[in-house]
């Protein structure tokens, strides 16, 4: 299918890749735009160069049937007034803005709002190697399924794709966006006491890595619930209980939950 991405920086850049290593887009059917020739010519030294790269956002939404818009939020509406003369019902217009709801997108449209097919797509870092968590959101009154097949198809190829509603979206991004920097806090606490056990930062880093990988490996084998694979390591009065307990006392699990409220 023919792609625009609007705004190609850091997630647009990697939402290229990601589509570029996929099976469902040919480089010369993707066009990537940017506002200043310095990330254009950045673009140029790592993309495929069958792909078209531009400053003209009409002419990449005039060319392509599915358009993701990947500049800051604040940006969306300038954006959405420059090509929404040229969107049609035809078009799946994709939008990566954090917190810029439906209802904003379809007021930025204007009249034709209500005709175009509008999808809310959340990715995680993790889509620049091929891991990411995406959550999809479609607007209901536009439903339309083959065109949500199919982004979910290609966000399946980058990792995982799970259908949201709009109403979790908020939610499902401090669970999976922000959640890469909490995962990443219980690495780098782990790694501090590797060291403090007498690892090097480098091999205790490792360690806790490969550690982390392999308890997300049972769990998802086994679709088991963590506490499941948690009893199986813990002897009575050994290390392992020992140790849980200690950071329930510091409040591990409830410096969670306290991080996980909107
Ligand atoms: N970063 C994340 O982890 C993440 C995750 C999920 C969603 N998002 C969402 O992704 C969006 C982009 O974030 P980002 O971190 O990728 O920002 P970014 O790196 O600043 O990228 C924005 C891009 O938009 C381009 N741009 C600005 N105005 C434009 C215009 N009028 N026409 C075409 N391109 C234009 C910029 O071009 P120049 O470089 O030439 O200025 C830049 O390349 C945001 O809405 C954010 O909420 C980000």
């Amino acid at each position: 299918m023919k792609t625009a991405i609007l705004g190609t920086g850091n997630i647009g850049t990697a939402i290229a890749q990601g589509l570029l290593k996929g099976t469902l887009t040919a480089p010369e059917d993707l066009i990537c735009t940017v506002r200043s020739p310095a990330s254009l010519e950045r673009l140029r030294q790592i993309l495929p160069e069958t792909v078209r790269l531009s400053h003209d956002n009409v002419e990449a939404v005039r060319q392509s049937r599915l358009v993701f818009l990947a500049v800051k939020p604040l940006l969306v509406e300038t954006v959405i007034e420059e090509i929404s003369p040229y969107l049609t019902s035809d078009h799946l217009l994709v939008s990566v803005a954090a917190g810029v709801t439906f209802e904003d997108i379809s007021g930025f449209i204007g009249k034709k709002g209500d005709s175009i097919s509008l999808f809310r797509l959340m990715p995680n870092t993790a889509l620049s190697v091929s891991q990411s968590v995406t959550l999809l959101s479609v607007r209901k009154i536009s439903e339309d399924s083959e065109g949500f097949d199919f982004i979910r198809h290609l966000f399946d190829e980058m990792g995982i794709c799970f259908p949201m509603p709009e109403s979790l979206m908020a939610a499902g991004t401090l669970l999976t966006s922000a959640g890469i920097a909490f995962a990443l806090r219980y690495v780098r606490a782990a790694t501090e006491g590797g060291v403090a056990l007498g690892f090097s930062p480098g091999i205790a880093k490792q360690l806790v890595i490969y550690t982390v990988f392999g308890a997300l490996g049972l769990l998802l084998a086994h679709g088991s619930h963590p506490e499941e694979e948690i009893d199986k390591v813990t002897s009575p009065g050994g290390i392992t209980i020992r140790g849980l307990n200690a950071m329930e006392e510091a409040g591990f699990t409830a410096a969670v939950l306290a991080g996980l409220r909107l």
